[in-house]
């Protein structure tokens, strides 16, 4: 055996942290199965694989929520960690340590790496001015304020995106706004604060992108971003905030996107401590550990951005990967708690078992980031077709032979070819798994199934049993089926830890990765006792309306933002789509070719330009959301496509009589819609 074949790996592996405070969903039930599934499967091959995680505590909707159930924040934290921790463990989710990201080990890991960073020059100051509740006394984030969106005018939109028409502004630009946390008029108001100085490291970034952390998806991603140029990041909150406090400045607290990664270092302290281990081992530029962080497309920019820039100003090794998945939709739609498609953890798990969950997730997860439906038919199809009338059925249909026999396996092979088949899929099954390439895995291991199940029906053991001089012949068959099981449910022990579990007592032996391939000879096995039941679309309603009676809940108590301190980057190939129309609806739209007469910068809005348009000889005044990707001056003697039938709308700037039509993903690449040069101010669009 060479020398690298029999290194053991050392592995950590991470889930993002969950907010402390909500419940779980299926959403992240996804993350959690993805990273478990991952790390059952390193340590099945040998490796040492460690998998911590821990409660994201910190942020103003956890002090928030706090006050609002009227517990203080630390109460109110550890009530949500001990149910988050429950729904780790029904869900068979095995993490080594479960901990908080406010815990002692974090407060001091986090200030020494502030100091790491401020030595090496890369925390800077700056007064900024941001929108102040006066009523409650704090600043506010763009979530916690709602206003009418200036593009569009719809109501009740937040501070920084309008869900109806797609729009990205700033705060300052909304219509009317009002403070979600109390309904006063946001004041502006100054204050200090701290900066990464993220910019410094576009090329450290570019380069580490490339360098094969990240799926290809993902790093052409980052690419668009990075070559935007890098921003500073603001790094610090003003009390009253719950979090930690800055060192040496009073009254300023780390913003919870600082210190919520530094808890995965804590979470592996707080387990290295207790085991007689070294956390630094891991995490020093020298280590020869691996570090995988999984995670969702919409905290990429978190993890694959500042978190790798600020592990290399403090001099500690960046994570070996950035293992990112897409969202879970339900019936092909966004879980949402306004779709009513959103299903918690807890709901799931008071109807279902938890591995069919673990196994159609499995069935589907993939190394990409595309979104992962749960379609709850097929769920019910694919669960009892490949679970239950595939892979369990090779047991049950084999085994009550064996154990009618003296539940001894036979000497010897009854079908060597088949056998070699499965021996030869092996090193396919690991390298699926050691890829996130798990769909495949279980295309495989289910392909096998047939083969066994169809090996089986051909022989027909059953109606060779009838006939007492065959009962050596029964018996090789039936060896040979539970020995072609052991292995299915070795390889697939990772997706259903409790069913192999069960299997392995059945089977009177520990299921182990290096000998599924070595038959079992003259081996004694226990009575089979049945493994998994069929999934009853009953039971599958009764989830859904458990889920739906939750949703009412959370929708009478919670009035509050699903607010989840992310702001600064959308997600990764997530678009708002608004609502299906009719052709009536579109009809009702005026649109006209309009000439833009002149082309200002309004002040006090990062976005917006002033357009004066003329109608053919009627002027309009429209504000529009083009200044990223245009120079006022460039524009002035264009044509446009203008919506001309829109309703007047006051902003804070003045009054948009109209809106511009423009196409793009945002930022520079925002084109106002040109009509022919032959087109003329007035004319209609068709
Ligand atoms: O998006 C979230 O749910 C965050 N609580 C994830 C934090 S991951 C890490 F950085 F701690
Ligand atoms: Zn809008």
């Amino acid at each position: 055996m060479s020398q690298s074949r029999s290194l053991v790996r050392n592995i950590l592996v991470t889930s993002a942290l969950p907010y402390a405070n909500g419940s779980l969903h299926l959403g992240h039930i996804l993350e959690y199965t993805q990273t478990d599934i991952w790390a059952r499967f390193q340590r099945a091959r040998g490796n040492s694989c460690l998998y911590v995680c821990a409660d994201d505590a910190h942020g103003t909707a956890i002090m928030l929520k706090a006050a609002q159930l009227g517990l203080a924040p630390e109460q109110h934290i550890a009530n949500m960690q001990a149910e988050h921790q429950q729904d780790f463990a029904d869900f068979l989710i095995d993490v080594d340590n479960y901990h908080s990201s406010h815990s002692q080990e974090n407060r001091e890991l986090s200030a020494m790496m502030y100091r790491r960073l401020r030595a090496n020059g890369h925390i800077v100051s700056r007064t900024i001015t941001q929108a102040f509740d006066p009523e409650k006394q704090l600043f506010l984030a763009d979530r916690y304020i709602k206003g009418s969106c200036p593009r569009c005018g719809a109501a009740d939109q937040y501070g920084d995106n309008c869900e109806s028409c797609g729009a990205t502004y700033s705060s300052n630009e909304l219509i009317d706004p009002v403070s979600t946390i109390s309904g006063a008029t946001p004041v502006a108001k100054e204050s200090e604060h701290f900066f990464f100085t993220l910019s410094k490291f576009g090329d450290f970034l570019k380069c580490w992108t490339r360098s094969g952390p990240l799926q290809n998806e993902v790093a052409n991603k980052l690419a668009e971003w990075l070559d935007e140029g890098l921003q500073e990041w603001d790094i610090s909150r003003d009390a009253p905030y719950f979090g930690f406090e800055i060192p040496d400045a009073p009254g300023k607290y780390f913003y919870v996107w600082l210190d919520a990664p530094i808890g995965y270092m804590a979470s592996l302290k707080n387990y290295c401590d207790q085991h007689g281990l070294d956390w630094q081992q891991y995490w020093s530029k020298d280590s020869s550990a691996e570090v995988h962080h999984f995670i969702g497309k919409d905290i990429v920019n978190f993890h694959a951005l500042f978190w790798p820039a600020v592990l290399e100003s403090a001099n500690f090794r960046t994570p070996t990967q950035v293992c990112v998945h897409g969202f879970l939709t339900v019936n092909g739609k966004k879980m949402s708690k306004s779709r009513g498609t959103f299903i918690n953890a807890r709901d799931y798990l008071q109807h279902l078992d938890p591995e069919y969950l673990r196994y159609y997730l499995a069935a589907k997860l993939t190394a990409g980031i595309d979104d992962i439906d749960l379609n709850l038919e097929d769920f019910i199809a694919r669960v009892n077709s490949d679970l239950v009338g595939k892979l369990v059925n090779i047991a049950s249909r084999t085994a009550r032979f064996v154990n009618q026999s003296g539940s001894v396996l036979a000497s010897e092979m009854a079908d060597m070819v088949l056998w070699q088949q499965f021996v030869d899929a092996a090193p396919r099954i690991e390298e699926f798994y050691e890829a996130r390439e798990y769909s495949r895995a279980m295309r495989e291991i289910m392909a096998l199934a047939d083969m066994a199940n169809a090996w089986i029906a051909e022989r027909a053991p059953w109606a060779l049993a009838k006939d007492a001089a065959k009962a050596h012949e029964v018996l090789a068959i039936c060896s040979q089926g539970v020995n072609l099981f052991r292995a299915l449910i070795t390889w697939i022990a990772p997706v259903l830890p409790q069913t192999a579990a069960k299997a392995a007592t059945f089977l009177n032996t520990e299921l182990c990765w290096q000998t599924a391939t070595r038959p079992l000879f003259n081996h004694k096995i226990n009575t089979f006792t049945p493994l998994l039941k069929r999934l009853e679309k009953a039971q599958v309603d009764a989830m859904m309306d458990a889920a739906q009676k939750t949703l009412t809940q959370l929708r009478a108590l919670d009035k509050t933002p699903d607010a989840t301190d992310k702001p600064q980057f959308k997600p990764l190939a997530t678009e708002a789509i608004a609502a299906e129309i009719q052709f009536e609806d579109f009809a009702k739209i005026d649109l006209r070719i309009a000439l833009i007469v002149k082309a200002e910068e309004v002040e006090g809005a990062d976005k917006l330009l002033k357009l004066t348009l003329d109608l053919d000889g009627e002027t309009r005044q429209v504000f529009a959301g083009i200044k990223s990707a245009y120079n006022p001056q460039d524009i002035e003697g264009k044509h446009t496509v203008m919506v001309a039938n829109l309703a007047p709308r006051k902003m804070r700037f003045g009054v948009s009589e109209g809106m511009v039509l423009a196409a793009g993903p945002g930022g520079k690449e925002l084109w106002i819609l040109e009509p022919h040069p032959g087109a003329k101010p007035g004319m209609r669009v068709m």
